[in-house]
């Protein structure tokens, strides 16, 4: 693991530059210890004070925080607003003629919308979903591509308090079925196909194929949005419909539904450690005010900004920082629909030279594709516009941090690695521009007013270089309230008994350095992060053995240059083990059957055949040596519990 050795080793610091500093939102390491030390002395009237400077409400709330049925925590409860009246209505008069979104098409089309016009849009498509009878409270599932139509619809759903479920365009049949059977969602927004890197996904068939697999008797209509000339393949008049069909005619003006704020604003779903994806319970007022701080605090926000973040809406970096951060705090964005790599791998340069971005944040998975295709690319264009860098999702590798910030960042913009989660809503850890000095590799320091910590088994905090469990130890205001349908796992899985209920367990271990500088080390359960994609090995696992041919399969990550993680499957079949011809035949169904279950983002890198997996006589499969088979090392651990020694011979010679 060359790359972690070197992330352990790092230690050049890159303090803000003067220029930054002194225009930065929080400015130098005073501000931001004012800021700490606030929160330290009033957590309730700190987050209170935030949440009246930031969000317009209707009715303000009495009472900050209640934490009387913990770990179900309430913010600002008795606050009544609406979160797409605070993304459009509030900048109407003072930025009705600026830029909301600059879109840019896969084949490089512009389109520019004003927050007048992106008003208008949600508006009228917000009365067509009330058309068709979505009350407050109903939810609504969006599989669409990325661009102005989702973050139309995602809007619209806020602004009737329908709660929306957006699944990525990329995900199969099967997953949208189970996504839309959890949430027992009423209506389903898509398109007739998507564009990305030149190829069109049919994503009107997956749905009827989705529909047609059962389980999804709630859904009473389906919105198709015309994004290529292709038809579709089949139509059911009696339950489909044309997104333009819908909003012709329809009013441009629609009273928003005023919320508590604690009322859901979306679910999104997430992968854990079992088997089922867990839909992620967001509220309207603490999620906005998250997303606002951050904006304000990580991202510097300035009224002429030019902000792009490159996630799709169906993760949640999409939802905090394209649909509704950037929109809350009324600013310019760029909104792509394609992929980095197409039409050639300055694409991202090439756009930020055309559109003068200001503030670029990505993944340290694109970053890292890009340094490969063409790490000089970069120097062809004018990226002076450039003033501030994020990365997201994974932890990055120093040398990725050096080249990002060089070649693309001119060595004079601040990186702002963001430590978070689905779950957490909003950046939780990641440097203040202008005030923490980055270290390649570190997120920092923690948000003020995040109390975040790394602790032993006992919860007890470990000290500098010790690895230990990242947890956070208050709650905060863009916390995941519940998970859809199963507050129980909700509480068992964030806060456990182990530590008394009373600390939020993140899933990762960390540690800190000497600087108490926050290292992330990777996730403590069966979750890999693919390309900053958050995979179960237990979904994974269980399509694989939904597959006829197979009786049993375990399922591990291993490092990958590009992807961080990549994904390894040992399969052991019903029949003999296959070898030669016939082994590559069946991998490569198998590979194709998980794209169908549930995704080409989760196809394994590889798969190993195997006559059985190492057990121990209790019968349990040992990840542990699974582990160091994929990552093709010597096995020196002890392997005197296990019951088949000589299995681990066969796998590590079956690599596909
Ligand atoms: O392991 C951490 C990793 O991504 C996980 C959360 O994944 P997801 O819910 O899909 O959200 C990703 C986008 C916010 C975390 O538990 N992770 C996220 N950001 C970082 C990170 N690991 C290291 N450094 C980061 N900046």
């Amino acid at each position: 693991m060359s790359s972690i050795d070197s992330v352990l080793k790092e230690n050049r610091l890159f303090p803000p530059s003067d220029d930054f500093r002194v225009k930065a939102n929080v400015s130098g390491m005073e501000g931001y210890n004012a800021l700490c030390e606030q929160a330290n002395n009033d957590y309730e009237g700190f987050w209170g004070d935030l949440a009246r400077e930031l969000i317009t409400w209707k009715k303000p709330f009495g009472k900050v925080l209640d934490s009387s049925n913990a770990p179900f925590f309430k913010w600002f409860e008795d606050g009544v607003l609406n979160v797409s009246y605070n993304c459009l209505d509030r900048h109407l008069e003072t930025r009705g003629n600026k830029v909301a979104i600059i879109f840019e098409a896969d084949d490089g089309t512009v389109t520019k919308v004003t927050y007048r016009e992106l008003h208008q849009r949600v508006c009228q498509f917000a009365n067509g979903l009330k058309s068709l009878d979505v009350q407050k409270g109903d939810r609504v599932v969006i599989y669409m591509p990325h661009g102005i139509e989702a973050v139309v619809a995602m809007q619209a759903s806020a602004r009737i308090g329908a709660i929306h479920s957006v699944v990525f365009g990329g995900f199969s049949a099967g997953a949208l079925r189970d996504r839309i059977a959890d949430a027992a969602a009423k209506v389903v927004i898509t398109a007739n196909e998507s564009v990305r890197g030149g190829k069109a996904v049919p994503l009107k068939a997956v749905t009827d194929e989705a529909l047609g697999l059962g389980g999804c008797d709630s859904i009473e209509k389906v919105v198709v949005y015309q994004r290529t000339s292709n038809k579709c393949e089949l139509w059911d008049d009696a339950r489909d419909l044309w997104w333009h069909n819908l909003v012709k005619g329809q009013a441009s003006e629609c009273e928003p539904e005023w919320m508590s704020a604690e009322d859901p604003l979306f679910i999104l779903y997430t992968s854990g450690s079992t088997g089922k994806p867990k839909g992620i319970q967001h509220s309207s007022g603490g999620y906005l005010l998250g997303t606002l701080v951050s904006m304000k605090w990580v991202f510097d926000y300035k009224e002429t900004d030019v902000y792009w973040c490159t996630a799709d809406v169906g993760w949640i970096t999409g939802h905090s920082y394209v649909c509704y951060g950037p929109l809350g705090i009324g600013a310019t964005q760029v909104v792509f629909e394609g992929v980095p790599t197409y039409p050639d791998a300055g694409r991202f340069w090439q756009m930020i030279e055309k559109h003068g971005v200001t503030t670029f944040y990505t993944a340290p998975t694109a970053i890292r594709s890009l340094i490969k295709l063409g790490g000089d690319l970069p120097k062809q264009y004018n990226l002076s516009s450039l003033r501030l860098l994020g990365t997201v999702g994974e932890p990055i590798n120093p040398e990725a941090w050096i080249w990002y910030h060089e070649v693309v960042g001119g060595g004079r913009c601040p990186i702002v690695d963001t430590w978070w989660q689905t779950e957490t809503g909003a950046n939780m850890i990641a440097p203040l521009p202008g005030a923490v000095a980055t270290k390649p590799g570190s997120c920092t320091l923690p948000l003020p007013g995040i109390i975040a910590d790394v602790v032993d088994e006992a919860g007890a905090p470990v000290e500098p270089g010790k690895g230990g469990f990242l947890v956070v130890k208050k709650p905060w205001p863009s916390m995941v309230r519940t998970i859809w349908n199963d507050p129980d796992r909700f509480k068992k899985t964030y806060f456990p008994d182990d530590f008394n209920g009373k600390l939020y367990l993140a899933g990762d271990s960390a540690h800190f350095d000497e600087n108490g500088y926050i290292w992330i080390m990777g996730r403590i359960d069966d979750v890999l992060n693919v390309s900053g994609h958050r995979l179960g090995t237990m979904e994974i696992e269980s399509a694989l053995v939904a597959n006829p041919l197979v009786a049993e399969a375990a399922v591990v990550g291993k490092p990958h240059e590009i992807k961080g993680e990549a994904v390894v499957a040992f399969v052991v079949l019903k029949a003999n083990r296959p070898e030669g011809e016939k082994a590559t035949q069946i991998a490569k169904e198998l590979r194709e059957w998980v794209a169908h279950e549930i995704g080409k983002i989760a196809q394994p890198d590889e798969i190993r055949f195997g006559d059985n997996l190492p057990k121990t006589r209790s019968g349990k499969i040992m990840r542990r040596l699974l582990r160091v088979i994929a990552k093709g090392e010597e096995v020196t651990q002890d392997t005197s519990t296990l019951e088949n020694p000589a299995i681990l011979d066969q796998l590590r010679h079956s690599a596909l």
